[in-house]
């Protein structure tokens, strides 16, 4: 039987989705040609993506870091701002052994350390059970663990005292700014993934406040900022007793603050 949707050729994908607005369309086009398995389903994602859809939605992956991430409608899309905090993990604990990934979304950030740290105690954790569920499909492969909950709530009550590294990239736009999203942002992630309270920092101070008694002697907590909110969120960290550094990467525009327990 043919299809019911004749299956767009390169060229009308590349112009349906420069006249959705687009600004990479023959890039989108290659990407959505190359995942597509059937006609049929080249013409659905065509369509989602011409209706608005993040365009990882539209592949069910995103690129973090060289690894492949599965992503799920609803799910926080991954950043490539975001490797910089990996990078960073990384620098400051090429040896971690026990590694958290706290408010995981998809479980980019542990599967990205997992893949470059070689054998790890992965964890993740997040309060979506769509993330949840995402995230066990990222970080199986390496063994990881992931748990429902609320931050620390959620993990086991083992790891206190052991993690090397505390990666969590907590939603952290001012309440009033998500309005201000762009929509791929505002329509197709969840507002949990998203607000981060009136200064956008409530989930962040609360994630501060607990790391002392799970971090390793010399463990570290790595969380993302903006550059307006980065002196706030050295001063949450610094008063829980972290030894506490801001590094930024100009490339990406990214603020990394890194918290290490003495
Ligand atoms: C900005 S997204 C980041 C997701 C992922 N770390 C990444 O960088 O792709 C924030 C995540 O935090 C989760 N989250 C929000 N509040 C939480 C809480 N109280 N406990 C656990 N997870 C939470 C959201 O569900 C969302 O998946």
């Amino acid at each position: 039987m043919p299809p019911l949707v004749p299956a767009p050729s390169r060229d009308s994908a590349v112009a349906a989705l420069r006249a959705a607005g687009c600004v990479f369309a023959e890039d989108e086009a290659e990407l959505i040609l190359t995942t597509a398995r059937t006609p049929d389903e080249l013409a659905a994602m065509v369509e989602r993506r011409v209706a608005g859809l993040p365009l990882e939605h539209v592949l069910g992956w995103a690129e973090f870091r060289g690894l492949r991430i599965q992503v799920a409608p609803g799910v926080f899309v991954p950043r490539r701002r975001t490797e910089f905090l990996v990078d960073r993990a990384l620098a400051r604990a090429p040896h971690a052994r026990v590694v958290v990934d706290l408010c995981c979304g998809s479980g980019a950030l542990g599967a990205a350390l997992a893949a470059a740290l070689g054998p790890v105690e992965l964890h993740a954790a997040d309060i979506d059970p769509a993330a949840v569920r995402c995230a066990r499909r990222n970080v199986a492969g390496r063994g990881g663990q992931v748990y429902t909950g609320d931050l620390f709530e959620a993990l086991p009550a083992a790891l206190r005292g052991r993690v090397d590294i505390l990666a969590a990239n907590v939603p952290y736009v001012p309440t009033e700014e998500v309005a201000l999203l762009p929509s791929e942002a505002r329509d197709h992630e969840p507002l949990t993934a998203l607000d981060g309270g009136a200064d956008g920092l409530d989930v962040l101070r609360r994630v501060a406040a607990g790391a002392p008694g799970w971090l390793a002697p010399g463990g570290v907590l790595l969380v993302e900022t903006s550059e307006r909110q980065a002196p706030t969120a050295v001063d949450a960290f610094t008063r829980v007793g972290l030894t506490t550094e801001l590094t930024v990467s100009e490339e990406w525009h990214a603020h990394v603050v890194i918290g290490t327990r003495t």
